[in-house]
């Protein structure tokens, strides 16, 4: 298939790009910037696969631009993962990245969708986000409503991914396919061991909240991407949760993270003292009450088959990462 991804130079857009056309479709990758254009040209491609490869340089806020470089595509399918966060997961850095990343997602994206549409696009799929299930007992699945009550950033998150996906999944002309992705780690993510967490864990600044009871849903980036390659070739239209078989307690993917890191152990925070921080309420959802999501639907309808969160085995032997 012609396959046209926005996106494309980002930590999933990499492997997701590498695999598509691993899988013989003809890529026509977004970027505003030729430098990156060029390194994924040579990062992760078979030299063999590069002639399936083209870029179009356009600036998603550019709604002109965008509807040209699709219109000159004509692709069967977009795929949507546009974000600009930091490369830094602090409360200030994800705070000071919210306003513009929300723009980004919202405008940028509304661009890209009715370039898609006036083009004839048949399928378009977008990425969307697991995080924000109402809290609950179990793991929520696609039909789990999401946390409108919660603390201020993730209610604010729950409305604009339900915005976000109600524009696609309500659109009678396309195909819409949300993905609600995990916590994504790897190659280029937060949680690699050169990523920003790893080092948070390595200085003892990445605390266990309360009784860290929260639970978190893991998905790693190669993964993300064969779902995703999935959902393209053979996703029924609505929303699909992806994440791995596992979801753990901060308590213990924190504890085995920073074990398998060499780390000392992470320190512990009191919610009260968690609630005196600006943004702490926020701290508290993730670190208490996030709730783990089931993958039962991606594995049964995207045959999708995710990877074991590396630095925890079933036994209670943590493997030590080798530092080569
Ligand atoms: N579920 C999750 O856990 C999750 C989800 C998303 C991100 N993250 C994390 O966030 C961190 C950063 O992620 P990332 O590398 O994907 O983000 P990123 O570096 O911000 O890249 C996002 C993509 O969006 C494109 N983009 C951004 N603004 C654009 C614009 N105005 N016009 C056109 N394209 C635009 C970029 O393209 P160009 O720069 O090439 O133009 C890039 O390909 C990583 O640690 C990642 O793991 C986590």
């Amino acid at each position: 298939m012609k396959i046209f991804v926005v996106g494309a130079t980002g930590a999933i857009g990499r492997p997701l790009i590498a695999q598509l056309l691993a899988k013989g479709h003809d890529i026509v990758a977004l970027t505003r910037s030729p430098e990156k254009a060029r390194t994924l040209a040579e990062q992760g491609v078979e030299p063999t696969m590069r002639q399936n490869l083209r870029f179009a340089n356009a600036d998603v806020f550019d709604a002109a631009a965008v509807q040209a470089a699709i219109t000159d595509a004509q692709p069967e399918v977009v795929i949507e993962q546009l974000t600009t966060l930091p490369k830094t997961y602090t409360r200030e850095s994800m705070s000071a990245a919210a306003a513009f990343n929300t723009r980004i997602r919202l405008e940028g994206g509304a661009n890209v969708l009715a370039a898609a549409q006036a083009a004839g696009v048949r399928r378009y799929l977008r990425q969307s986000i697991a995080f924000w299930a109402v809290p609950g007992t179990g793991l929520a699945d696609e039909e789990t409503p999401l946390a409108f009550d919660a603390s201020p950033a993730v209610a604010a998150d729950a409305r604009i991914v339900t915005e976000l996906e109600r524009r696609l999944l309500g659109n009678p002309n396309i195909e819409g396919i949300a993905l609600r992705y995990g916590f994504f780690y790897g190659p280029g993510t937060w949680f690699n061991p050169d990523g920003d967490v790893a080092q948070q864990v390595r200085q003892q600044q990445f605390p266990i909240v309360g009784n860290g009871e929260g639970v978190w849903s893991w998905l790693h980036i190669e993964d993300a991407a064969t779902a995703t390659v999935a959902a393209a070739e053979q996703g029924n239209p609505g929303i699909y949760l992806i994440a791995n078989d596992r979801p753990l307690a901060v308590r213990e993917w924190l504890t085995t993270f920073a074990q398998w890191l060499n780390a000392p152990p992470p320190p512990q925070i009191s919610v009260e003292d968690a609630l005196q921080i600006e943004g702490g309420a926020d701290a508290v959802y993730y670190g208490t009450q996030m709730r783990g999501v089931s993958n039962a639907k991606a594995k049964r309808e995207l045959n999708f088959q995710p990877r074991s969160l590396e630095w925890v085995v079933d036994t209670a032997v943590v493997p030590t990462r080798n530092n080569n």
